[in-house]
C-alpha cells in the first residue's frame, strides 16, 4: 500500500491563539500515514476478538471507532497503546513503527478519570509530563495553561475528591493533552458524564485538536458524539470484531458541536452509521 494517502479537507478557520483574530489556513491535500493496521486477529482463550482488521490512518486525522459493547474496541486501542502482550496475527505501526510498552508518542485517555486522589488538579496534571522527564517548570506552566483551558483555573489545589465527575475528566482531558505526543488514544472518554458536559468537553476536545492537529483515535459508543469530532467514522461488528463500515464525516471545521446536532446532513450521517450498526450486530446473531 502507498504511504502517501489522499486526504482531501477543505480549508478552515484556525485560531492561532486564544484572542487573535481566525485566519484562513490551507490543509494540505496530502498526508502522511500515522498508523498502519494490516488483517489484524486477535483471540483469548480460542475466541477471535480482532478478526482481519485493516486501517489506515494520515496524519492529523480525526477517526472515531463506534461498534456495540465487547466488540473489540478497547482491544484495538490497548494494541494500538502496545499495552496487549498476548499474541496476534498481522501488523500494526504507528509512524512507521511498532507501539511499545510506556512509548512516548502515546497519549491514552480512559473512560475512567484515573486521576491520583492524593494529588492536587495541578500535580494531577502535571503526572504525565513528570513521568516522562519534562522539568518541572516547563510542566507546571504547561499543565497551569491547559487547566485554565479546560475550565479549571482556580481550582489548582483542590483534591479530585472535591471535584464533579466532569471536572475530574476534565483535568484527565488536560493531563492528557499536556503531552507532547503525536498520536492521541482515548477509550470513551466522556462515556459517563451527564448530556450537558459531554456537549461541553466534546466541544474542547474539538477545539485543542484544531490547534494541534494530532491523530487521534477516539473510541465512543455515542454516534452523535463520533459525528460532532471526527474527520471519519469507522464502525465495527459486534464480535468478533471487524471493520463494517468507514465512513468520511464531510462535515465543514472548526464545528460548533451543538448547532451541529440540527444540521440535516448530521442527521443523514446519524441514520447511516446507524444502519450499518445495526447491521453489524445482524452479523452477530448470525454466529
Ligand atoms: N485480557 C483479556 N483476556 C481475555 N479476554 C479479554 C481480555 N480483554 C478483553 N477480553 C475480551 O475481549 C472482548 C472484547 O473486549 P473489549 O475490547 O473490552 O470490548 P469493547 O471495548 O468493544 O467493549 C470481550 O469479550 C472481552 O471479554
Ligand atoms: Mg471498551
Amino acid at each position: 500500500m502507498a504511504a502517501i494517502h489522499t486526504f482531501a479537507r477543505e480549508s478552515v478557520q484556525t485560531p492561532e491563539r486564544p484572542g487573535t483574530t481566525p485566519k484562513l489556513m490551507s490543509v494540505p491535500m496530502t498526508a502522511k500515514t500515522a498508523i498502519e493496521v494490516k488483517d489484524l486477529e486477535l483471540a483469548f482463550g480460542g475466541r477471535t476478538v480482532i478478526d482481519r482488521v485493516s486501517l489506515s490512518i494520515p496524519e492529523g486525522q480525526f477517526v472515531s471507532i463506534v461498534g456495540p459493547s465487547g466488540c473489540g474496541k478497547t482491544t484495538m486501542l490497548n494494541l494500538l497503546a502496545g499495552l496487549v502482550d498476548a499474541p496476534h496475527r498481522g501488523t500494526l505501526q504507528l509512524g512507521g513503527s511498532a507501539p511499545r510498552l510506556g512509548d512516548d508518542r502515546i497519549a491514552y485517555m480512559l473512560a475512567r478519570d484515573s486521576l491520583l486522589p492524593w494529588r492536587t488538579t495541578l500535580q494531577n496534571a502535571c503526572y504525565g509530563m513528570q513521568v516522562r522527564g519534562v522539568p518541572s517548570k516547563a510542566r507546571e506552566s504547561r499543565a497551569r495553561m491547559l487547566l485554565q483551558r479546560v475550565g479549571l483555573a482556580g481550582f489548582e489545589d483542590t483534591y479530585p475528591k472535591h471535584l464533579s465527575h466532569g471536572m475530574r475528566q476534565r483535568c484527565a482531558l488536560a493531563r492528557t493533552f499536556a503531552l507532547e505526543s503525536p498520536f492521541l488514544l482515548m477509550d470513551e472518554p466522556f462515556g459517563a458524564l451527564d448530556a450537558q458536559t459531554k456537549l461541553q468537553l466534546q466541544e474542547l476536545v474539538a477545539e485543542l485538536w484544531q490547534q494541534e492537529r494530532r491523530t487521534v483515535v477516539f473510541i465512543t459508543h455515542d454516534l452523535g458524539e463520533a459525528i460532532s469530532i471526527s474527520d471519519r467514522v469507522i464502525v465495527m461488528s459486534a464480535r468478533p470484531g471487524r471493520i463494517v463500515a468507514d465512513i468520511p464525516i464531510d462535515l465543514p471545521r472548526p464545528r460548533n458541536v451543538r448547532d451541529l446536532q440540527g444540521e440535516p446532513q448530521f442527521h443523514k450521517l446519524y441514520a447511516h452509521i446507524w444502519e450499518t450498526l445495526e447491521h453489524g450486530w445482524r452479523h452477530d446473531d448470525a454466529h
